[in-house]
């Protein structure tokens, strides 16, 4: 069984946004997939509640309550989201339980700032310093064409770490997201840039280089 941790302490960032579009993009290509929600936010886990019946089945399993108890045997990925302020213990005991671990990171000064401490503090998380979990950046709210993207993008790949994705800003997930939906679940029309910035991450997580 997979697990793929997204997590950045910093609040807002889009955790819950690529945790949720993640399980819809393994759900949607028939992979039994378990949502984990380990913020008592519940914003995952909403999300799961809001998925119409007919759509490709997820398992939300409440985290935050019991672990990863509740998670099926049959899943074979599970997709972890993280609490905002996760930081020392309660953030070594969370990478303890992944193979891959997803930062997003928003276009803001206090956010790279932000971003590059909670990277050297996960570098320094015995799991990843030994390899056994592997680490990449998203680039989260993009509008192209601005100073705080091109900041960001310049910051992202100085970090020296994997830096797999870069989404847009979109209404696409916030639209998706109140209907309990990923942005693959949304007609192309709408959605096909979405799709595109998303396939250097999936191709990644598909890679062994996302792996131990
Ligand atoms: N790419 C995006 N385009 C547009 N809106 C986005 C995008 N990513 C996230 N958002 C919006 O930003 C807000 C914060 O996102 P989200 O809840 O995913 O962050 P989070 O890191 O899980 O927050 P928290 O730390 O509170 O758990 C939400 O309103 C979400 O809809
Ligand atoms: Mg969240």
């Amino acid at each position: 069984m997979r697990h793929i941790l997204v997590m950045n302490p910093k609040g807002g960032c889009g955790k819950s946004t690529v945790a949720t579009n993640l399980a819809s993009w393994y759900a949607t290509r028939g992979r039994p997939v378990a949502l984990a929600d380990f913020d008592p936010q519940r914003s995952s886990l909403d999300w799961a509640g809001l998925r119409p019946a007919d759509a490709p089945p997820i398992t939300a399993v409440a985290g935050f309550e019991d672990g990863l108890r509740g998670v099926p045997r049959s899943a074979d990925v599970v997709v972890i989201d993280a609490p905002a302020r996760a930081h020392g213990r309660e953030l070594n005991e969370l990478v303890r339980r992944a193979e891959t671990v997803l930062v997003p990171v928003l276009p803001s000064a206090i956010d790279m700032r932000a971003a590059a401490n909670f990277i050297t503090e996960l570098l320094e998380v015995g799991r990843v310093a030994r390899q056994q979990a592997k680490i990449a950046v998203i680039a989260n709210r993009i509008k192209e064409h601005t100073v705080s993207f091109d900041e960001l993008d310049a910051f992202l790949r100085k970090l020296g770490v994997p830096y797999v994705a870069t989404l847009r800003d979109a209404q696409n997930y916030v639209r998706a997201y109140a209907r309990g939906l990923g942005v693959f679940e949304l007609p192309p029309y709408l959605a096909w840039q979405d799709w595109e910035q998303w396939a250097p991450l999936t191709d990644w997580l598909d890679s062994a280089a996302s792996r131990p």
